[in-house]
């Protein structure tokens, strides 16, 4: 429950991404206006940065329900038949990781978002018939960290398609502070910008840490988070200063020390420090792009001067690559 409050219920309260809100703000005001359904919306960028919140948030400012699934969740025609035949007009059905909907769902997808009808087969063999039902004009709301996975006519019926970026540092800071007054823990500024500094541009990171932090400062300091108490407790959670934790630390340590800075292969790194490929692409090399500590290539990840310099790693590119 606390979990939930955590979250921003409406648009107002929702700090950074103004880009993305302004256009659902726009969105939202002219189709109460016209007394319509939105449009189906499709969000998407790396994990953490409030997709869901987003879809909760569209849903409470139209006054209508949300109903929240995800496309691993649906896994046969008739899952996502009995959730669009309960759905009322103007209802929010948000899908996450919309990019892992089977073939087979998809299918029956496109007809409901684009025509408000279900084409189902009932029965097998000959006795077989197609029924079309009629559904309520609803909208999707779908989530996913890879634009790029997403067919193209799926794609192509999202008339709203928004991308989620890191958030800057002072929208990183107002969100620690946020929650610190909902948790109840005392923050000063600079307490709240060394967990922000350390949460790559990221809530979910930054809500987490902060916890963490409320831990130790209850257990071992007097209960107030100062920038004192936020760095002793993210070093014994091995976050550094940049919020590289160990398995970022492993994946460039591993591409420096094990293939020489690479280009390497993703498959390469994940078996090299057993982690899924996926959750390296999805969770990991976000982050790590951005702060430019590595770079894509045709020919697979390179680690970049920055990153050893970071590391503090002798940089000596220009001395290899003979062998
Ligand atoms: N908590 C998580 N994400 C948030 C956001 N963008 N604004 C306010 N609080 C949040």
């Amino acid at each position: 429950a606390l979990e939930q409050t955590l979250r921003p219920q409406r648009l107002a309260e929702y700090i950074g991404q103004e880009r993305v809100k302004t256009n659902l703000q726009i969105l939202i005001e002219a189709a109460r206006q016209r007394h319509e359904p939105l449009d189906h919306i499709l969000l998407y960028g790396p994990p953490g940065l409030g997709k869901t919140t987003l879809a909760t948030i569209v849903a409470n400012e139209m006054g209508v329900n949300i109903k929240v699934t995800a496309g691993p969740a649906i896994e046969r025609q008739g899952d996502l038949a009995a959730i669009l035949t309960n759905l009322r007009q103007g209802d929010i059905l948000f899908i996450d990781e919309i990019h892992r909907l089977s073939r087979a769902v998809e299918e029956i997808l496109y007809p409901a978002m684009e025509d408000f009808v279900l084409d189902l087969i009932i029965g097998k063999g000959p006795s077989a018939r197609n029924v079309r039902l009629k559904l309520p004009r609803f909208t999707v709301v779908g989530a996913t960290t890879r634009l790029a996975l997403l067919s193209s006519p799926l794609r192509d019926r999202f008339g709203v398609v928004q991308r989620l970026d890191f958030y800057d540092l002072p929208a990183m800071v107002q969100i620690v502070q946020r929650s610190a007054r909902i948790l109840g823990v005392q923050i000063d500024a600079e307490g709240a910008e060394e967990i922000a500094r350390r949460a790559r541009g990221t809530p979910r990171i930054a809500n987490r840490l902060l916890k963490r932090v409320r831990d130790y400062a209850q257990v071992r300091a007097d209960g107030v988070i100062t920038r004192q108490v936020a760095q002793d407790a993210l070093a014994l959670l091995e976050i550094d200063e940049l919020g590289l934790d160990d398995i970022d630390r492993r994946v460039l340590l591993t591409i420096i020390e094990k293939f020489d800075g690479g280009p390497v292969g993703l498959e390469t790194i994940a078996a090299a420090i057993s982690e899924e490929s996926d959750t390296i692409m999805d969770v990991y090399e976000p982050y790590l792009l951005q702060l430019g500590f590595l770079e894509r290539t045709p020919r697979g990840r390179v680690v970049t001067r920055r990153a050893y310099e970071h590391l503090g790693i002798p940089f000596n590119r220009d001395e290899r690559g003979e062998g």
